[in-house]
Parts: C-alpha cells; structure tokens; sequence
C-alpha cells in the first residue's frame, strides 16, 4: 500500500507541531500544509489557500486524492470545513461546526456545562445594556465579562470596579456595529491555570499529558494578554488525583454530553481549567488544539499520530493504545517587538547552526532572497526536553540566546510555576 497523503490547515506553531509529528508516523508520505510558513517549509509542501477557504481546500483535496485532513484553526471549524470534507466524503480531523460551538460561542459552552453539571463559575448571560449594568453593578468586583458574539476580538475582561464594568459592557453590547451580541457574566476564580486536552472521538477519550501556557506578555506575568509566550510539562501542582478528577467529571462529561446534544466531537477538545481552592474548574474549552501547547505536547507522543488522527476521523479505535514520553518539556515564544499590539515585520532571523532545540515556527516568512524573516506577533518557539523542568528551561533559554534577531522579544520564567 502506497504511504499517505495528509493535508495539515493552519500555519503557525501548531500546525509546524503537527506536521513534525507526522513526519515522524511510518505510515505518511507526502504532508501538505495550507497556507503553512517557512518553517512548516522545510518538511512540508505549502500550498497558498487560506484556512478558510473551505472549497479551495476541498477542491484541492480531492485533486490530489488526500487521505486525511488535519484542521488546526478554530476558524476553519467555524467555517464548516469538517462539515463539508465529509459531505463530501472526505476524512478529516476536526468537529463539525456545530459542535465546534463549545469554543465558538461562550452562552453554549456554559449551557452545556449548566445541564450537564461540569464543573464552572457560576454565570448569568445578557443581551440587554441596562439589565447587565446593574447586575454587574450589585455584585462584588472583580466582574468578569465574556462576549459572546459574531465580533472576535472584544473577548474577556476582568474589570476591577464599576467604571471599567460599565465601559466593557458598553463596549460588548451597545456598539451594535457588527451585530447583537451578549455577554456572560461570570464569577471571578482564582488558582493557577492550566491546559487538559484530549483527543475526541464521541464518547471515546483519549487524554494527552497536561501542558500550561503562559498568556500575558511579559516576566511576572505582567503586561496585556498575548496568545501564549511559553508553555511546559508536566505540572508538579497538578496531581494525579486532580488530573483523574478533571479527566472523568470535566472533560469525558462534556463529550458525553457533546453526543447527548447531538453533536459529537471529532478532534481535540481543550479545557482551560483553574485549580481553584473549591477545586477544578472550567475557565474556557477550545475545539483545537492550543497553540503554544501542542508544541510542548505532540513532541511527547510516542505512537503513530497518524493512526490517532485517522482513529478519530473515522470514529474508531486507533491499532494501539497512544503511548506518551513522561519527560519534561519546556518552550519559549519569540515575539515581534510590539505584540500583541502592532508590530512591524520583515526582521531578518539568524539561527546559529549548532542550536540544540527543536525550533517551531508561528509567523515566518522567506523574503524575495530565500532569507527568513519575521512575519507575525508570535514569531518562533524553541523547545526542548529535559529530565525535569528546570532542566528543559535552561537549555531552551542557551537556545533562545542562539536565535538573533533586532525586532524580537521573549519571556524569561516561563515554567516558573514548576521551578520556584
Ligand atoms: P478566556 O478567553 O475565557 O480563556 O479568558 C482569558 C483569561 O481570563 C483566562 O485565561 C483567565 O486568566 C481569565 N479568566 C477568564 N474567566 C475567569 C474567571 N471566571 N475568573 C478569573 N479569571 C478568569
Ligand atoms: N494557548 C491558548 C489557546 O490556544 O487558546
């Protein structure tokens, strides 16, 4: 039998994470990335279509008989890309639109977990300007606010009393520029935080290692919220006790529930916990995998991620049980200078050649003389492995010193939590 042809949509560091895990799957044979990046490059064939062009994917597709797709982005799932691919009869990795609505709409992901009694903070939803204010306005600070709605971007705000609480809500529900939306109020938690995901197959629960990102952007976790500038395993405040706890109540429940509502999950379904002194609780999930996340988790995975994939594609069950490393791992984000505000691109990358880290790259580019350069916030992590965390964060940090670039920035703690 010939070897396969795999489609990865997405082009940031977990997408470079994924294709490096194929490559290293016996059973794979072309890898095509779209639109991928430079460094997605060097082990894949990139193809210019967007991650959400569903048909142009599926036209390419079927022209280059793929045999299975792997979606990275929520927006592709959003778009309906799972949906279409098997309409068409297609396998691919990833929910279908509806069911990539625990990530996609907040009001659902916390109706789901109120029927179903998954543990999370205690919420009431709003569409209505003056009933928000003065709910918000006779509860304790700090309130948290969630949109919920078609325009991205207005997110979460923590806001520490009723001024901030009254221009966030004014904000999320009277600028009806892109449309109605709401907001879910929430109680404040705290604890520290941390990543489970699980590959989903329905009712079937196949967990990965823990994983924690680190989201705001500087040391200290000071400054705004990034996308994640680091992220490490294992987590020594998570025991194993707590770990079942999430696995069995958190996130089996809600994949139950997810083919008790009629839309089973098919791909990756990520919890955002808090191990808060009430203990664990839901933050967010995700549809996808989390990115920087998977960089530090799928280099831990010791089967055949092909036949994990293609298992959940098709709803079976993969030939062996997945089998995971327990060593430590430890990876440091490179921003552009400015992230997550605006920054500028086009800053040329040197990487010195005996550099000893696995480098994914998140927002590369090659410019017209085949020089890599800077073209995203995140622009490239470097991880490695070690016997413990401390271990893996030093040699990431001699990694991160080989890596020069004007127009770069980078966190130095990452994996504190584990170290102090
Ligand atoms: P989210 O987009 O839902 O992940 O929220 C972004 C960040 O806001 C989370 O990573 C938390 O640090 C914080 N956050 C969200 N919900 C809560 C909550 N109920 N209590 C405290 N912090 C929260
Ligand atoms: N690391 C957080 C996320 O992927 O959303």
């Amino acid at each position: 039998m010939g070897k396969k042809k795999v489609l990865v949509v997405g082009g940031g560091g977990r997408e470079h994470a994924i294709v490096d895990a194929l490559s290293r799957s016996p059973q794979v044979g072309t890898i095509y990335c779209a639109p991928g990046n430079a460094g997605i490059a060097t082990m894949a064939e990139c193809v210019r279509i967007k991650d959400t062009d569903v048909e142009a994917l599926l036209n390419f597709a079927k022209e280059k008989r793929i045999d299975l797709t792997v979606v990275g982005p929520e927006a592709a799932l959003a778009a309906g890309i799972a949906d279409r691919f098997r309409e068409e009869g297609l396998r691919i990795f990833g929910h279908s639109r509806e069911a990539a609505r625990i990530e996609t709409s907040k009001e659902f992901a916390k109706e789901i977990m109120r029927k179903y009694g998954v543990p999370t903070a205690a919420y009431r939803s709003f569409s209505d300007y003056e009933e928000a204010r003065e709910y918000v306005l006779g509860r304790p600070f700090p309130a948290v606010l969630k949109y919920d709605g078609l325009a991205a971007g207005k997110g979460v705000v923590i806001a520490e009393n009723a001024a901030e609480a009254e221009e966030a809500l004014k904000d999320m529900l009277l600028d009806t520029r892109f449309g109605k939306g709401k907001v879910v109020v929430e109680d404040f938690l705290s604890g520290p935080e941390f990543s489970f995901m699980c590959f989903v197959a329905g009712d079937r629960v196949w967990p990965m290692p823990l994983a924690q990102d680190h989201k705001r952007a500087f040391d200290g976790d000071k400054g705004p919220n990034t996308g994640g500038m680091g992220a490490y395993s294992p987590l020594p405040f998570i025991s194993d006790e707590d770990r079942q706890f999430a696995l069995n109540h958190i996130l089996m429940k809600t994949a139950y529930a997810m083919v008790g509502e009629g839309c089973p999950l098919q791909g990756v379904l990520y919890g955002g916990l808090m191990k808060t002194p009430s203990g664990i609780k839901v933050i967010e999930f995700n549809a996808r995998f989390g990115d920087p996340e998977t960089e530090v988790i799928l280099p831990l995975f010791k089967s055949d991620i092909y036949a994990m994939f293609e298992a959940v594609a098709s709803l079976s069950e993969p030939r062996d049980e997945p089998e995971w490393s327990d060593e430590a791992i430890l990876g440091v984000v490179l921003a552009s200078k400015g992230y997550p505000g605006s920054y500028d691109k086009g800053y040329g990358i040197d990487i010195e050649e005996d550099i000893d880290a696995t480098i994914y790259h998140m927002g590369t580019a090659s410019d017209a003389d085949g020089k890599l350069v800077t073209s995203g916030g995140r622009v490239m992590m470097a991880v490695c492995k070690g016997e413990t965390v401390a271990e893996a964060r030093d040699k990431a940090a001699a990694a991160v010193a080989k890596i020069h670039c004007s127009n770069l920035f980078h966190r130095s703690d990452i994996g504190w939590q584990a170290t102090e």
